[in-house]
C-alpha cells in the first residue's frame, strides 16, 4: 500500500502536518500558502457543498489554481453528498488524495483508479467498526475530531479512544494506513492525538487564524518532527 506522497526530494515521513486552508484568507490564498509551505507536508482542502454540511466552500477550480502554485500534495476532503460523482473532478484538478466520508467500495476504487490515494472519514458519532471492512483498501483513515462543517470548533476529546483503537487494529493487521485527525487540532490536542496513535495532524485555525501562521505551523511541524525522530 502506498504512502502519502510528499514533495519531491523530501523523505517520506510518517508524521505529517496538513494545514487546512479553511481558515486562510481566500482573497490572498497564494500568499497564505506561501507563508506556511515550508512547514507543511500536505495541504488540506475542505470542499463543502451546502448539502452534506450547511456551508459552501470551494471546489475543483480552486484545487486547480493551488496545483499551479504549490508542490505540496493536495488532500481534498469531500464533505459533499455525491462524492462518487465528484471525486474524479478533484483528481483531474490536481488533487493528490481524496478523503471521503464513509462510502462503499465503488468510490474507493474510483478514487484509486483516478490516480489518487483514498481516505475514509469517521464522523464523531460513527464507531470505528464502520470502517473496519475497508481498512485494507484505504491509504488514510481520517478521524474527525469535530463535527464537520466549520473551522474553529473545540476538539472532541472522546475521539481519543477511537484513534487508539484504530491504531491497534491497523498495526494488528500490519497495514500501512496513516491515521489523520481533523478538527480542533493545536499543539496540545495534537500531542494527545499523536499519543493515541495519529500520524497526520490537520489544522486550520491553529495555523491560519494565528497572528503568525508560519510560526504556528513551525511549532506543529516541530512536534511532528520529534515524533518522527522517535519512530
Ligand atoms: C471541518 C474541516 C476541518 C477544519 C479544521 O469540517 O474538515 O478540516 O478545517 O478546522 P480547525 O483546525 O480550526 O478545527
Ligand atoms: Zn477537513
Amino acid at each position: 500500500m502506498s504512502e502519502l506522497r510528499v514533495q519531491s526530494g523530501r523523505m517520506a515521513a510518517r508524521y505529517k502536518l496538513a494545514p487546512s486552508i479553511l481558515s486562510a484568507d481566500f482573497a490572498r490564498l497564494g500568499e497564505e500558502v506561501a507563508r506556511i509551505e515550508k512547514y507543511a507536508d500536505l495541504l488540506h482542502v475542505d470542499a463543502m457543498d451546502g448539502h452534506f454540511v450547511p456551508p459552501i466552500t470551494i471546489g475543483p477550480v480552486v484545487v486547480k489554481s493551488l496545483r499551479k502554485i504549490t508542490g505540496l500534495p493536495l488532500e481534498c476532503h469531500l464533505m459533499v453528498t455525491d462524492p462518487l460523482g465528484q471525486a474524479e473532478q478533484f483528481a483531474e484538478a490536481g488533487g493528490t488524495s481524496v478523503i471521503a466520508h464513509i462510502e462503499p467500495t465503488p468510490l474507493l476504487r474510483r478514487i484509486r483508479e483516478a490516480g489518487c490515494q483514498a481516505a475514509l472519514t469517521l464522523n464523531p458519532p460513527t464507531p470505528l467498526d464502520a470502517v473496519l471492512p475497508w481498512l485494507e483498501r484505504v491509504d488514510v483513515l481520517n478521524v474527525m475530531t469535530v463535527n464537520p462543517g466549520w473551522a474553529g470548533q473545540r476538539f472532541i476529546r472522546e475521539m481519543l479512544p477511537k484513534i487508539a483503537a484504530a491504531r491497534v487494529e491497523i498495526d494488528k493487521r500490519g497495514l500501512d494506513v496513516a491515521i489523520a485527525v481533523d478538527g480542533g487540532i493545536d499543539l496540545d490536542t495534537g500531542r494527545e492525538a499523536l499519543d493515541a496513535g495519529a500520524t497526520v495532524l490537520g489544522a486550520a485555525s491553529a495555523i491560519f487564524s494565528r497572528p503568525d501562521p508560519a510560526e504556528a505551523a513551525r511549532a506543529l511541524k516541530e512536534l511532528l518532527a520529534e515524533r518522527e525522530a522517535q519512530s
